[in-house]
């Protein structure tokens, strides 16, 4: 077996390096970022928008109701739900939450359950914070009437 210092392949590498950089180099005027500015040059973010606190009314009958607080440091995966630290019938009343409704606890052979269905288990599928903000596609919706 060899042991000495493979000079040979360091040498090749440092060559492959320096003609790497290079490359780098020529291309980099071409470069364009997705923002269209200098990769170098800093970019103001619009602030992430701030979810209004009150109550809005739901806008049909059957409307999933919009969150009234922020949701983006509850975690929600596989194992965890952090919004039913808050919202789970055992918890609720403590938390000074509106406990989920019955319709969270039925599976859907219509079972009821002691525990959140596994259908209504990703709370923000249905459920998003409400924002005043512009909507991003035109509609024509309006809300159902209010007999
Ligand atoms: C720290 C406790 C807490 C956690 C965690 C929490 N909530 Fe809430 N949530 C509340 C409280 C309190 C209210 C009532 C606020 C009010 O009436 O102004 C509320 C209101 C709501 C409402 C409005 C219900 C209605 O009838 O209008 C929805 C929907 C909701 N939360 C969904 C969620 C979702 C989804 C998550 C997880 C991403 C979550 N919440 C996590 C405390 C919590
Ligand atoms: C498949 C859609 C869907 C999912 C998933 C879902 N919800 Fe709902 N949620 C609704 C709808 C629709 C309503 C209103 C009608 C009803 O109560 O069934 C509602 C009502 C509520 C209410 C108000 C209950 C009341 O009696 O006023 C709360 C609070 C709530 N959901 C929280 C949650 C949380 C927390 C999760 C996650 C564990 C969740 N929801 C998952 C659709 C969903």
């Amino acid at each position: 077996m060899k042991t000495g210092v493979p000079w040979k392949a360091i040498t090749i590498m440092a060559v492959l390096n320096l003609t790497g950089f290079a490359a780098l180099g020529a291309h980099a005027e071409g470069v364009k970022s997705l923002r269209g500015v200098q990769v170098d040059e800093p970019v103001f973010v619009e602030p992430i928008a701030r979810p209004q606190n009150t109550r809005v009314n739901r806008q049909f009958r059957q409307q999933p109701p919009l969150v009234p607080h922020k949701t983006a440091a509850y975690q929600v995966d596989l194992k965890v739900n952090q919004c039913l630290t808050c919202h789970d019938w055992t918890n609720a009343g403590e938390k000074k939450a509106p406990t989920l409704s019955m319709t969270h606890y039925a599976d859907r052979e219509g079972r009821q359950l002691d525990r959140v269905a596994g259908t209504r288990w990703f709370c923000t599928q249905c459920h998003v914070p409400q924002v005043d903000a512009e909507p991003l596609v035109q509609n024509e919706f309006a809300p159902s009437s209010k007999r």
